[in-house]
């Protein structure tokens, strides 16, 4: 029996996801979606095959077994309290609100206490399978470095303190060296792949890096481990999704891998 599927957000991610379920290829039903925008609920509505229903937070949450949070950081609260407590599948994209950790406990508890279950997609970066499973033993070091475009790093809090000039910059220039904790406070557009990637580090420390390259046009992340295991080192090169030049096609794609993972019978990789 197809599971049925409530999406919070139909943005860039949101969009991607439900076209993904219009055209079978996630073994599921579509069955409601919201927005607090609702003429972008209406439009993807519009422009799908099966018509899920237009409701608001609560009634889609009772209509559905998982519940897709596509929206922002704010919406994640709400969302994951009304999902939780009625011991729904819950995937998060806005993984960056669990940067939070008094949100995370509660999540975590809630979860919990309900039988419920959360999915937070690997998003934007590759390799979080290897992180997760070099977690299990000692890890020494874990560093991500994020290449952008400086036109992609205008309008960070870190970069209006300290008045740097970005259009000054004519070679790749590193920005930031820091701690995940301080890199999610100077670069918030970051900070959904500092946040999962600090949740699967569990207790290991994280380090991140920002450069600022004028001659790039995707965003580059790399992230190297090192642990009792050995070294990993993986880069992904992400072309910016149509809808949303801030998201990487690749989260969305990342999404549609998961809730695919949720729905099927045989789960491959960690
Ligand atoms: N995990 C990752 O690696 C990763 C990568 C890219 C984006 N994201 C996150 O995923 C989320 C969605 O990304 P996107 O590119 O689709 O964004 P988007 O801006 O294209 O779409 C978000 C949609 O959600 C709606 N929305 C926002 N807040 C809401 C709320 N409180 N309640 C209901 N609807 C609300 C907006 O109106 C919009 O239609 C963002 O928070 C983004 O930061 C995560």
């Amino acid at each position: 029996m197809h599971l049925k599927i409530g999406l919070v957000g139909c943005g860039a991610i949101g969009s991607e996801i439900a076209r993904s379920i219009d055209r079978g290829e996630i073994a599921a039903d579509l069955v409601a979606v919201c927005d607090r925008n609702r003429s972008q609920a209406e439009e993807l509505i519009g422009s799908l095959n099966g018509k899920p229903l237009l409701t608001g937070l609560t009634e889609l949450v009772n209509l559905s077994d998982v519940v897709v949070e596509a929206a922002s950081q704010q919406a994640v609260p709400a969302v994951a309290r009304a999902a939780l407590e009625r011991g729904k599948i819950l995937m998060i994209m806005s993984v960056g609100a669990l940067a939070n950790p008094d949100l995370y406990r509660e999540v975590k508890k809630t979860a919990e206490e309900h039988g419920a279950r959360v999915y937070l997609p690997s998003g934007a970066i590759s390799g979080l399978d290897g992180l997760k499973s070099a977690s299990i033993g000692q890890i020494r070091k874990v560093t991500l470095t994020t290449t952008k475009n400086p036109a992609g790093l205008e309008g960070a809090p870190y970069i209006l303190e300290r008045k740097i000039d970005l259009s000054a910059l004519r070679s790749a220039t590193v920005i930031f060296e820091g701690s995940a904790a301080d890199a999610v406070r100077a670069f918030p557009a970051n900070v959904n792949v500092a946040a999962t990637i600090c949740l699967a580090a569990r207790e290991g420390e994280v380090k991140v890096r920002i450069i600022a390259d004028p001659e790039i046009r995707v965003n580059k992340h790399e992230i190297e481990i090192e642990g009792d295991f050995g070294r990993i080192t993986t880069k992904v090169e992400n072309v910016p999704s149509p809808k949303n030049p801030r998201t990487s096609y690749l989260a969305a794609l990342s999404a549609i891998a998961t809730l695919r993972s949720i729905v099927e019978p045989v789960k491959i990789g960690t």
